[in-house]
């Protein structure tokens, strides 16, 4: 295991009726005037709005309203709640929504104190130092952003979507009801439970060497979302499992799975070319782009594909010929997907396999550039991947 820090400052609020007592929160982490920041109307549809206004009201606690944010939250919107904070004095900013919201509301925390374009945190001309303290409300299990410290923000003119990451991202707090998400659609279930095991196999391949505590949570997140996700797409309100879906959520994305060991995070480079160019969800990417990885990569450590075959999808171990289980696991994963309602190619998301060419050239490897933990990929590596995703059958 490598040495690592782990800090993570977020007071995890969760379970039933919990978004009730935000105020309380909004006050203990030095809240006086507060941006409450939501997205095109699930929040107000759901009367949640309503309840956090009320209690930001119950605590005196002044607030002003800025709703619109998109899924792939664009960078517009984040200049217009910079301005805002800044004209009205803002100093906590309440995200109520899923990953796009949190994530345009830890742009706007930084961009605020930020004396130049706060796009520059995200094209890696500068490093965030300072953020205002942003508290979330999540409605959808996902991204994991109520708990890490990264935002992800596409620029509108070349649909730019780019991340950055600080540990001053990470929110002070985070309300977590899990009966939030019982209204979502089916759809938007499966693209966060996509998402979350996204996120663990970012971490379970590795090639650090003994590093079994953090294999075994990994394991057990991800028993937790093949189990799990199919009783909530089934049955909507099941409150347990959604309970659940929860938590793995964040578990998944505050990096207790990944300390200590080399992570990859490819599949998720390639998947934001994706949702940049085609406005497709994350999750729905992730689920085209990460089998194909898998398939790509698998020869890199036919053992570890092998072992994640047999502990996650139960497949048996063939001792002769191990290649065959880690092929087996891949198959099983994108069959699950597909069972969940996920799309496996690219006519599915309504990619175009004569874009490759500038999906490739916008991940920005050029000629010579390689990238990832696992195994580092080349801008040819990268297009063969995205023909595998193209064609993708179950
Ligand atoms: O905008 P509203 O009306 O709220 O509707 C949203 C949106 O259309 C809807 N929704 C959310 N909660 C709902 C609901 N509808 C009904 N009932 C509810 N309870 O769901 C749609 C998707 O919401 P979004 O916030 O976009 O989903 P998600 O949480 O998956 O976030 C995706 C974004 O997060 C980024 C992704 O790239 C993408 O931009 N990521 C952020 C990460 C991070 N900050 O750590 C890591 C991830 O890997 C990811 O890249
Ligand atoms: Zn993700």
């Amino acid at each position: 295991m490598e040495n690592f820090n782990f800090h993570s400052p977020t007071e995890f609020v969760f379970g039933k009726g919990r978004e009730n007592g935000c105020g309380i929160y909004v006050k203990k982490y030095g809240g006086h005037k507060v941006l409450v920041h939501f997205g095109s109307g699930s929040v107000v549809r759901s009367g949640l709005l309503d309840r956090i206004k009320a209690s930001l009201e119950k605590e005196g606690i002044p607030y002003v309203l800025l709703g619109g944010v998109h899924p792939n939250p664009r960078d517009t919107k984040v200049y217009e709640g910079i301005e805002l904070c800044r004209k009205e004095g803002v100093d906590l900013i309440l995200a109520v929504g899923g990953g796009s919201v949190i994530d345009s509301a830890k742009a706007i925390a930084i961009g605020v104190p930020y004396k130049g374009d706060f796009w520059d945190f995200y094209s890696g001309k500068a490093v965030p130092e300072a953020a205002l303290p942003v508290g979330t409300v999540l409605t959808i299990a996902a991204a994991g952003s109520e708990g890490s410290g990264d935002s992800v923000i596409t620029k509108e003119d070349g649909m730019w979507k780019r991340g950055t990451g600080s540990t001053l991202l990470r929110p002070k707090f985070s309300i977590m009801n899990p009966e939030l998400t019982c209204t979502l659609p089916a759809y938007q279930t499966a693209c966060g439970a996509t998402d979350i095991m996204a996120h663990v196999f970012e971490r379970y391949f590795t090639n650090t060497p003994e590093v079994e505590i953090t294999d075994r949570l990994c394991e057990a997140v991800l028993l937790t979302m093949v189990n799990e996700t199919p009783r909530v797409i089934k049955d909507p309100n099941n409150y347990d499992a959604r309970a659940n879906i929860m938590w793995a959520g964040t578990v998944a994305h505050t990096n207790i799975c990944g300390v200590g060991r080399e992570q990859d995070w490819n599949s998720h480079g390639i998947e934001h070319e994706l949702s940049g160019l085609y406005d497709c969800a994350h999750g729905a990417g992730l689920a085209v782009v990460m089998p194909s990885w898998m398939e790509y990569v698998m020869k890199h450590d036919v053992n570890r594909f092998a072992n994640m075959a047999v502990r996650v999808f139960g497949v048996a171990m063939d001792e002769n010929n191990p290649e065959n289980t880690a092929l087996e696991g891949i198959k099983a994963f994108r069959r699950f997907l597909h069972d969940i309602g996920m799309p496996i190619n690219f006519s599915e998301i309504g990619a175009k396999e004569e874009d490759i060419p500038v999906l490739v050239e916008k991940f920005g490897l050029g000629e010579t550039g390689r990238t990832g933990g696992f195994v580092q990929l080349s801008s040819d590596d990268v297009k063969e991947i995205l023909k595998i995703a193209a064609h993708a059958t179950l």
